[in-house]
């Protein structure tokens, strides 16, 4: 297998209906009017030597080696810097031309150190091309006069090395860090000769503002920036396209491997998710695969406080199987579930709820989404008809106002991020709603023109304010109202929304956002033209997670900000696969394709297909079940890919109920929380070990592909399909393409999607049928998937978790970039060295009246529960709220959240936790006393353990 070429045509592509046609070493060709010399001669397969320009970037024209010759024109303008013109004739080569760029080349080879043959990028470097291409074979000048061989290297970054010896001082780098990632975190330091690459105020990678990203390696064409993997082992052989397995954006890589060992992922620009970016977790934190704690042999104990014992996996999966046959003999068919994986393929999820609900019987089947996104179900459900977001990333391009709620793209959704700084940088409005002052709200050449800095659980009071402005203010698009909704249900919506009560003045009062704030965000957002709603867990995960949605959507249909690019309702999706769990119906009250578990057809579609009899009835939530063990109904657990015990809310209730189940089964890469209390063990695989498909925030489905022998020695799949055949359902599948077929004949949404569309169109996006076979990137176009697009009244509710005497505080949790969820595998990468701990946020007026600085331990504690962590003193966060991640177990935030959730769909509370914080020497008794049970937990028999 070869590497996957890409074909750098120099300059970005640029799109416009006036084509022109020019002649190009006597060929004619036509381009779109607008695009340079280079593209157009690349278009016709004709390379012109080329140095600072690179099709991911705007051209520069300063290395003066892409010179051509026009007719008619005098002197040798730079083909990337010159744009095409009707009948211009170019020519790419003649004997004046050869001379130019060979002397050009002689003067960047008489400065750089000539160890080609010892160079970490021989055989991928554009100068060694550029001086073959141009036929350099001496340097007349020498190499003694004065250079910059000594310039000392810079090895902070964990991933990159820069040595700036190599620096031709393109400025790639500095254009890709500003352009692509919109960090601006390089400047070219000084002129002339002096010239030289400097991160920040000539400061280290690490130390500067360099968010890890890898673009600019990725754009230097020497092996000034390189990655440290391709230094230490050399360069890639072979290279298959896959699909990050972290967050939700769903970048595409090419896997360039040496053997079965990863060298680097490189962001495929062929990826309509990413375009050729990423984030430091896709590119670099992929170490944890092969990390010496992954769990490669399944195990069993008969007792939880018993040693694990390693045995074949004939053994685990009878052992099992015949726990859960015995649990369902002595307590009932309902009395085992299981919980589908965010971070598993669509296929594997297919799989576990198939097993569940007819494996098992029942539809005792849930999955991670329970506590993210499952608002985002039922409130796009209620209004739109579908559980989705409306748009594709690219969409954001043509957007003129920007409303983040509750999300803080910059570190959750980088590579989105990204793309939405960019333009905003274009010039479109930017209104942030969130508690915090997250980054994008002020970043280089971005600033908000409103941030709404809400205290934490009046989101549907402030989202109902802004709405009240609209409609009182004659700002409603009635023509669209009246056209594609309910007018009705609008004008029921329109009259509780004008109540004095949801005006912003007495909104002012409960949310601390000051009313005119409110009334200046709700007139940009319904007059500013395409106004767009993204939105993430600072939405969802609250009491009133379902009402916060729709109270969303009704504002993007009030304003007819729907069904075309550049507007719409986006929940920005946490987990790589969240969106693909939740469609293949991994709630216990739906089938694929969001179809209730109810509807007599599709039942018996199921039922016909899977030879049995499906229960009519929606089986228990993730929080029932932890209530149902406790209770002493529910006694089996099969958990696929998660760790509920650490993301979960109310840590100590989840814990009550592991520990109260006869046989708990966890499947996962490493022991995990939640394996603490597990019997059975079983050992998953990554993502670079099988084959299969996730689906992105935006409905894109993507194929990963297996690039390496599952060290597990099975597919996480095929262990879904040995449990379920010991359990007496025969699944005989023999790719993970045949059980996409079966979702295809199964689910009217995806009845156009095979592994051979994918492998054709790189990815499409549901619903993919005979209806759009292509795919659908906007949804909701000429009308909404339930019809009338439907208001709903969003009545204000606060929350009982209240700032009180005692806890007078509020707690909201989030992520930071560089770790990923409860961090079981970035805490494995170098990624550590950006966040090694959770820490906890609290503004200075609140740390001064408790006298705790930067650094103190201090205790943080809830009616739920305490632990301890180390503080940051910062006015990012408002008086009152604090602030903490929850990446590490030895924090465990969760065990400071509450039971409250969702009225809808059990979402748990999390964003919204009242709290005291005080002064402390160090971690709690309990998170001593865990290190300690956890230590013990993990011992594996050493017998056993040493075949
Ligand atoms: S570090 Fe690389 S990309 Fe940046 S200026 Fe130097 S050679 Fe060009
Ligand atoms: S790694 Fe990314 S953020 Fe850091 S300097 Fe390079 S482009 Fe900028
Ligand atoms: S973590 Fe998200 S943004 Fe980063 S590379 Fe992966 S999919 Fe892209
Ligand atoms: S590639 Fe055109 S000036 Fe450098």
């Amino acid at each position: 297998m070869p590497l996957v070429e890409e074909i750098d045509y120099g300059t970005p592509a640029v799109h416009s209906d006036t084509k022109v046609t020019l002649t190009i070493d006597g060929v004619a060709v036509t381009v779109p009017a607008g695009t340079s010399i280079m593209r157009a001669a690349m278009q016709m397969g004709t390379k012109i030597p080329k140095l600072c320009a690179t099709d991911t970037l705007t051209a520069f024209g300063s290395c003066r080696l892409c010179l051509v010759e026009v007719d008619g024109r005098a002197g040798t303008p730079a083909s990337c810097t010159t744009p095409v013109a009707a009948n211009m004739v170019v020519h790419t080569q003649t004997p004046r031309l050869a001379q130019l760029r060979k002397g050009v080349m002689e003067l960047y080879i008489s400065d750089h150190p000539l160890d080609c043959l010892t160079c970490g990028a021989n055989g991928d470097c554009e100068l060694q091309d550029m001086a073959g291409a141009v036929g350099l074979r001496q340097v007349r000048y020498g190499y003694q006069g004065e250079n910059h061989f000594s310039a000392a290297k810079d090895e902070s970054n964990p991933y990159f090395s820069f040595d700036p010896a190599k620096c031709i001082v393109c400025s790639r780098c500095v254009r890709a860090c500003e352009e692509v990632q919109g960090t601006f975190a390089l400047t070219i330091d000084g002129r002339g000769f002096a010239s030289k690459i400097s991160p920040g105020m000539n400061e280290s990678f690490l130390g500067s503002e360099c968010v890890s990203c890898g673009a600019c390696v990725q754009a230097c064409p020497t092996a000034t920036l390189i990655e440290k993997k391709v230094l230490e082992v050399g360069q890639p052989e072979h290279s298959v396209v896959t699909t990050c397995a972290y967050c939700g954006v769903g970048c595409s890589f090419k896997a360039e491997m040496r053997g079965e060992e990863v060298i680097r992922m490189v962001p495929w620009k062929g990826g309509k998710a990413n375009h050729g970016h990423s984030c430091v977790k896709g590119r670099f934190a992929w170490g944890y695969a092969t990390h010496k704690e992954r769990i490669t042999k399944p195990m069993i104990r008969a007792r939880i406080s018993e040693p694990w014992r390693e045995v074949s996996w004939d053994e685990a999966i009878a052992h099992a199987a015949g726990e859960f046959k015995r649990i369902q003999a002595q307590y009932g068919t309902d009395s085992v579930g299981g919980i589908t994986s965010s971070r598993c393929t669509i296929e594997e999820t297919y799989l576990v709820q198939k097993l569940v609900r007819a494996g098992f019987g029942n539809n005792n089947v849930d999955t991670c989404a329970r506590v993210c996104h499952s608002p985002t179900g039922y409130g796009l459900n209620a209004t739109f008809g579908t559980s989705a977001g409306t748009q594709d990333f690219d969409s954001v391009m043509d957007a003129d106002v920007i409303m983040i709620v509750g999300a803080n793209p910059t570190d959750g959704h980088p590579v989105f991020a990204s793309r939405m700084k960019r333009r905003l940088r274009q010039g479109a409005k930017l209104i942030v709603v969130d508690p915090r002052r997250i980054d994008i709200v002020r970043t280089p050449h971005v600033e908000a023109a409103y941030h709404l800095p809400l205290q934490p659980g009046t989101n549907v009071a402030v989202l109902t304010a802004l709405a009240h402005v609209i409609v009182t203010e004659g700002l409603v698009n009635e023509a669209f109202v009246r056209d594609r909704c309910d007018w009705d249900a609008f004008s029921d919506w329109a009259a509780f929304v004008a109540e004095p009560r949801n005006s912003p003045a007495e909104v002012e009062k409960l949310s601390g956002v000051p009313a005119q704030s409110i009334i200046d965000a709700a007139r940009l957002y319904a007059t500013g033209g395409n106004a767009a709603i993204y939105y993430g867990l600072g939405v969802t995960e609250h009491s009133q997670g379902s009402t916060t949605v729709i109270a969303i959507a009704n504002l993007a249909m009030a304003t007819g900000n729907i069904g075309r690019p550049g507007v719409g309702v986006n929940p920005l999706r946490g987990q790589n696969n969240v969106q693909g769990a939740c469609d293949m119906g991994s709630f216990p009250h739906e089938l694929t394709g969001y179809r209730h578990i109810s509807d007599d057809a599709t039942r018996a579609l199921f039922e016909d297909a899977w030879g049995v009899t499906l229960q009519p009835e929606p089986g228990l939530r993730i929080p029932n079940m932890f209530d149902a063990a406790v209770g002493g109904t529910f006694k089996g657990l099969y958990v696929q890919g998660e760790d509920i015990l650490q993301s979960d809310p109310d840590t100590r209730h989840v814990s009550a109920g592991l520990a109260a189940m006869e046989c708990i089964v966890v499947q996962d890469l490493f022991l995990n929380e939640t394996a603490n209390y597990a019997h059975v063990f079983l050992p998953g695989s990554t993502f670079l070990e099988r084959d299969g498909i996730f689906i992105n925030a935006e409905r894109r489905v993507q194929r990963i592909r297996k690039v390496m022998t599952p060290r597990n020695g099975l597919a996480d799949w095929q262990i879904t399909a040995r449990l379920s055949a010991a359990l007496g359902l025969a699944m005989d599948y023999t790719h993970p393409s045949q059980i996409m077929d079966e979702i295809a004949r199964l689910t009217p949404t995806f009845a156009g999607i095979s592994y051979a569309k994918l492998d054709e169109a790189g990815s499409v996006q549901w619903p993919c049928n005979a209806e759009a076979p292509d795919g659908t990137p906007t949804m909701h176009i000429e009308q909404f998937a339930r019809g009338k697009g439907r208001f709903l009244i969003t009545e204000y509710q606060p929350t009982d978790e209240r700032s009180n005497r005692k806890y007078p505080l509020l707690l909201t949790t989030g992520r930071i970039l560089s770790q990923y969820n409860v961090g079981a595998q970035t805490r494995r990468t170098a990624n550590v060295v950006w966040h090694e701990e959770d820490r906890l946020e609290i503004h200075p007026s609140d740390a001064e009246q408790r006298g705790i600085r930067t650094g103190d331990w201090v205790r943080l504690a809830s009616r739920a529960g305490e632990t301890a962590l180390r503080a940051t003193v910062t006015d990012r966060v408002a008086p009152g709220v604090v602030y903490t991640t929850f990446h590490h177990p030895m924090t465990q935030a969760n065990v400071i959240t509450t039971d409250y959730s969702d009225w809808a769909t059990n979402c748990p509370e999390y964003k919204v936790t009242a709290v005291q914080i005080s002064l402390s020497n160090g971690p709690s008794d309990w998170q001593k006393d865990y290190q300690a049970h956890s230590d013990l937990s993990r011992r594996i028999a050493p017998a056993v353990a040493a075949e």
